[in-house]
């Protein structure tokens, strides 16, 4: 029986860029089936609802799904969509794998790092208030658990394990947040006694960040609590030449959803100008969650041939061609 995929084309240049990706897994012999499903402003207009219950059904029915980037409205008090589905479908684990290509604006070559950050607990957790009487002061409140902790660590060696990577780094603040961060650090310790086959490294945040863009060589796996991997994975996807270059995959028990990490880029959309390398690369996150490693390396080697060799290249990337030209020097090599 094929595979069926949940498909959310989303905002913006999310349809042109999903096409792009959906002509690719085909070519490359994928032989799934999609579904395709509404959410963002799309889902707003079409349905009265940013998230429609139909949507939510379809990514629990098929397990995993491939999105595109959704706008979330300003004002109106609605709440980020991406944040609901982690919450709704208990994401916890947020893997973002960069690597560098010739021909971008990479700052290195040779980066190969995949930063995994706990998706649903830590500063995030949306626990806080204005206190004082007249409002003026706020605090907010960090909350962690154990089995969190312990289920993301187990995660990131579990992948190191699988993906034939040498080195873990648990990246903390333990020595200032010693409640929240603290546990997640001897958490991290004695997990990775599990693992005696994968080397285990302990890293403070800021010093990361430094390390990260003077040296990004030595590092391998990160593994780190909510904030700290937003950020942690952003400045990762900087070294790479921006986010156009990074995707992202969001984990849980029973689903998994993979999506390009840039925004629905509305002043570019519907002009054939986006870059959809981001989604394609989550397509071979996905390939690859699938066990589909042949297939994954094949579209791999396309895209990596077409933007090393500037063949029709999109506009970010130094070139003048448009979405469908540049999706078609893909298939050509395909
Ligand atoms: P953005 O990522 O959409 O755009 C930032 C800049 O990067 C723009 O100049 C855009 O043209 C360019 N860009 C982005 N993706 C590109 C691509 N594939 N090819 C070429 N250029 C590209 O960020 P912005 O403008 O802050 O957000 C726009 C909307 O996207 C907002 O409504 C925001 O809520 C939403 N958003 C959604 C995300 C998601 O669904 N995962 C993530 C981030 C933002
Ligand atoms: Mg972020």
């Amino acid at each position: 029986m094929s595979q069926t995929i949940t498909v959310i084309p989303g905002d913006g240049i999310g349809p042109d860029i999903i096409e792009s990706a959906i002509q690719i897994l085909d070519k490359a012999g994928c032989g799934f089936t999609y579904e395709y499903a509404d959410a963002g402003l799309v889902a707003l207009d079409k349905h009265g609802e940013l998230l429609p219950p139909q949507t939510l059904e379809a990514i629990e029915r098929n397990g995993i799904t491939l999105k595109g980037p959704l706008t979330t409205p300003v004002g109106g008090g609605f709440t980020s969509i991406n944040v609901t589905l982690r919450k709704h479908f208990g994401l916890y684990a947020n893997v973002r794998p960069v690597n560098s290509f010739k021909g971008t604006k990479a700052r290195y070559e040779n980066i190969d790092i995949i930063t995994i950050r706990e998706n649903t607990e830590g500063m995030y957790s949306g626990l806080g208030q204005r206190t004082a009487e007249d409002g003026s002061e706020a605090e907010a409140m960090s909350k962690v658990t154990r089995s969190g902790c312990e289920r993301i660590v187990r995660f990131a060696f579990d992948l190191a394990r699988r993906e034939g990577r040498k080195k873990v780094t648990a990246v903390h603040k333990a020595n200032i947040l010693k409640t929240t961060s603290g546990m997640f650090l001897a958490v991290a310790r004695e997990v990775a006694q599990d693992y005696p086959d994968i080397q285990f490294d302990e890293m403070i945040v800021d010093a990361t960040c430094m390390k990260l863009v003077m040296s990004p060589e030595i590092f391998d796996v990160i593994v780190t609590t909510n904030l700290f991997g937003d950020i942690i994975s952003d400045l990762c996807a900087g070294l790479v030449g921006g986010l156009g270059m990074a995707p992202g995959a969001n984990i849980g028990e029973k689903c998994a959803i993979f999506e390009a990490v840039h925004g629905s880029a509305p002043d570019i959309a519907g002009q054939n100008l986006a870059n959809p390398s981001s989604v394609i690369l989550a397509s071979i996150q996905m390939l690859e969650h699938l066990g589909m490693q042949e297939q994954a390396k094949k579209i791999l080697n396309a895209l990596r041939d077409v933007i090393e060799t500037g063949d029709r290249t999109t506009r970010d990337l130094g070139g003048n061609h448009g979405t469908t030209d540049f999706t078609q020097a893909i298939l050509d090599r395909l």
